[in-house]
């Protein structure tokens, strides 16, 4: 990464915070970081580009190839624009709709070694059952916040307001932990980090 696009990408990390965009908490942008410092995937798919913050960090991590999807309009153009300032334009090709519809569509006859699933929290383990074919062995996929405001782990009674999305996140790491083709690191930092290993 040069300067100059070093800059560049702080610039629009300070301007999400101030702007409550939200990207990449600094926890998991250390443990994005260490992923593509030791793997270098190649071929990646994000759920959740926002403003193309974390698609740059990877893009600008190794020379991979990214598949993104959102579906908030006015976003995916700040991300273009983001890309173009970076130069990384050409490698990132973004999805416009809402992944429930668009995710199938885009994962037909493709795999991935890195996945980034960063949207709907309510879909994390809907979303993880139909990309596990479309993952080669040894790949890694990427959730943030899977331990929401510290409410998803033992099994006390969340608050009213956020029943649903603790409730859809236990199921997601109960199934990630039972899934025999499938390693989990649980990073207890932030709002929790998950970092699966596909066996
Ligand atoms: C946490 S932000 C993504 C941040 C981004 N990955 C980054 O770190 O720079 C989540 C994004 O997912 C998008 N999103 C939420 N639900 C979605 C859905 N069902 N389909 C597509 N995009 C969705 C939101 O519009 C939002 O921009």
């Amino acid at each position: 990464m040069t300067l100059e696009q070093e800059e560049i990408l702080k610039g629009i990390h300070d301007l999400a915070r101030e702007q409550f965009v939200m990207v990449l908490s600094d926890e998991c942008e250390v443990v994005l970081k260490d992923i593509f410092a030791k793997y270098r995937p190649q071929s990646v798919l994000e759920i959740g580009s926002a403003i193309g913050y974390s698609s740059s960090v990877m893009a600008l991590s190794s020379d991979c190839v990214i598949d993104t999807i959102e579906k908030d309009e006015e976003r995916i153009k700040r991300a273009k624009e983001l890309w173009a300032r970076l130069g990384i334009e050409d490698r990132i090709k973004v999805y416009h709709g809402d992944s429930d519809v668009l995710l199938p569509k885009v994962i037909e006859g493709k795999t991935y070694d890195f996945v980034f699933i960063d949207a709907a929290k309510s879909a994390y383990k809907r979303q993880l059952e139909l990309l596990l074919p479309h993952i080669e062995n040894g790949g890694i996929v990427l959730c943030d916040d899977v331990l929401y405001l510290g409410l998803v782990k033992g099994d006390g009674y969340p608050p009213h307001k956020h029943r649903t999305i603790v409730r859809n996140m236990r199921e997601f790491l109960a199934y990630v932990e039972e899934n025999e083709r499938i390693e989990l690191q649980l990073i207890e930092q932030g709002n929790g980090i998950a970092v699966i290993t596909v066996l």
